[in-house]
């Protein structure tokens, strides 16, 4: 009789253990190299990981741990970032070049290890280090932990969209050209997905995405933008998409025709294939807010095949005019998230720290004896609050905190701008007293656990644009967006606390402003910059110092033995 309990409970045992599928540590082992690729009628050598672009897609389970053994055979300096990943006490493998750590020299190797935790959804890992991510990049997909499901019907098949931009020349000898004398990014030659410009480009017609679906079936399409200098419209003939995630946070279920996607942002969304058999054209074309900054006007597009399809000559989807910013609003902010769902945290409701912050474009005096090619013969800066951030060369600023190391930041970062103007009236985008920014290194400290709300403004200094602001290591609730000037009493009313969405990158309205909040959970340094490429060296830029908390198991741990030498 006994033993028969003792079988029974044996059975119990291995029947809870067995439903929940225990963590595992992921291993992965990325070597970035030279990879020769035709494009555009081109040969050419880029950068990319395990002989693959895009690179790998990374899949893990939420609970598991990660663990990405980088060789860097490429012959530039390099990090990886895993972005929009927690990072919860493990920021030594966030990734910034400088702000996290110093690069992996040629030749030499860093292990990223850190825990996935409380998310789940669609993110991504790129380089973090010059322009290297054009080339080096790739999903990183958390599913949930099992016997967990999706908060929405399990799709059939997951399939990453990864919309990119492609250039005919070495991208970075001209992105350091264009560095060199102030000016402008050049223009990229195409938009990829999943690499492949498609037929609308030269020589193209074999490089063109293609997704192969049967009736009936739904397809969970885990869009993300990697490009550097655009933010994309994207559309499928025919079909609606429903949103269910932006930014690995789920969402309340959103039907649409079109998807908006900022550089760094991503969106998941459910493809049902209900139309009628046959061929429809996936395609991304640039959403362009700025009036007048050039940008590439092309459209890339791939292919969605019903099995049984007998005709080649798919459906193109009228795709929106690049300034269609109504278009881009409407999908930015008309999108809530799932209360109660999967790792949804609730808004804090109290604030301990206010700041509002300026973010646009500006001028850098240009050297002496020089020729610049920025407006007015100066050199393109950028700023938030007027502090055009400049990276530190000698060591890494969490390096700096950790270690307690002076001369390396400075903590003066300002909860407002240091000149109150009115920020989006146009008339001001050439006033010279207001255009120049000093370039600083300074971060705003936090203490640990302190909420800390931020609204984003846009200036009109040379041009309005929406910038697609990114701040690592937290997402952030998006309470509220609008045009002009945030003005703090009538918009306040506009404050969403219940259901906002939750985010790592916000697409901050053209010539307008958006108000996030966030809890400084996380002790180490943070940054948050602009995802349009270009804007990060400009500095369109800024840190967090997230201060210890209290007790062990809220203080950051030591570095990694094998972080890279400065
Ligand atoms: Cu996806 Cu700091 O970047």
């Amino acid at each position: 009789m006994a033993h028969h309990w003792i079988s029974i409970a044996c059975a119990l045992v291995f029947l809870i253990s067995s439903s929940m599928a225990s963590a595992a540590v992921v291993e992965h082992s990325f070597h970035v190299e030279n990879l020769t690729v035709t494009r555009l009628c081109k040969k050419q050598v880029i950068n990319a990981v395990n002989g693959k672009f895009p690179g790998p897609t990374i899949e893990v389970q939420e609970g598991d741990t990660l663990l990405v053994r980088v060789l860097n055979k490429s012959p530039h300096n390099l990090t990886i970032h895993w972005h929009g990943i927690f990072q919860l006490l493990s920021g030594w493998a966030d990734g910034p070049n400088m702000i996290t750590q110093c690069p992996i020299p040629p030749g030499k190797t860093f292990t990223y290890k850190f825990k996935v935790i409380k998310q789940e959804g669609t993110l991504w890992w790129h380089a973090h280090v010059s322009v290297l991510r054009a080339t080096v990049y790739g999903a990183l997909i958390i599913q949930p932990r099992s016997p967990k499901s999706f908060p929405f019907p399990k799709p059939d098949h997951q399939v990453p969209i990864l919309l990119g931009e492609w250039w005919n020349a070495d991208i970075i000898q001209l992105e350091n050209e264009a560095l060199a004398v102030g000016g402008g990014p050049n223009n990229s030659d195409a938009y990829t997905i999943n690499g492949l410009p498609g037929d609308l480009y030269p020589c193209s017609q074999n490089h063109t995405f293609k997704l192969n679906v049967v009736k009936g079936k739904t397809y969970l399409l885990r869009i993300i933008n990697a490009a550097l200098n655009n933010q994309l419209f994207f559309k499928i003939a025919n079909h609606k998409m429903t949103v269910v995630a932006l930014d690995a946070a789920y969402t309340n279920p959103f039907l649409t025709d079109v998807v908006v996607v900022a550089p760094g942002q991503t969106v998941d969304a459910l493809l049902h294939a209900d139309q009628p058999i046959g061929s429809y054209f996936m395609a991304a074309s640039p959403y362009a807010s700025a009036p007048s900054v050039p940008f590439p006007n092309t459209t890339t597009r791939g292919v969605v095949v019903y099995d049984g399809a007998t005709t080649l000559a798919p459906l193109m989807p009228p795709m929106p005019a690049p300034h269609d910013t109504p278009t881009a609003h409407h999908f930015y902010t008309n999108i809530t998230g799932l209360v109660g769902g999967p790792h949804w945290v609730p808004v804090p409701t109290e604030v301990d720290e206010r700041m509002f912050v300026t973010i646009g474009l500006n001028l850098e005096p240009c050297q002496e004896n020089a020729t610049c090619q920025g407006p007015n013969g100066q050199r393109f800066s950028a700023s938030m609050n007027n502090h055009s951030f400049q990276s530190p060369t000698t060591l890494s600023m969490l390096q700096a905190f950790f270690f307690n190391v002076d001369g390396i930041f400075t903590d003066d970062f300002p909860d407002k701008p240091p000149v109150k103007f009115d920020f989006t009236n146009t008339n001001n985008s050439n006033n010279m007293s207001l255009l120049f920014a000093p370039k600083t290194t300074s971060v705003k400290k936090l203490k640990f656990n302190s909420r800390v709300e931020m609204v984003l403004q846009n200036t009109a200094l040379l041009t309005i644009e929406n910038h697609p602001m990114h701040l690592h290591g937290f997402n952030f609730h998006v309470l509220a967006q609008g045009f002009g000037n945030y003005d703090p009493v009538r918009d306040r009313k506009k404050l969403n606390l219940v259901n906002p969405q939750a985010r790592n990158t916000i697409a901050v309205p053209v010539g307008g402003w958006a108000v996030i909040r966030f809890i400084a959970n996380n002790p180490g340094v943070w940054f948050m910059h602009c995802h349009l490429d270009v804007h990060l060296p400009w500095g369109l830029a800024a840190a967090f110092v997230v201060e210890n908390g209290p007790t062990p198991w809220t203080r950051l741990p030591p570095p990694p033995r094998d972080l890279p030498k400065c």
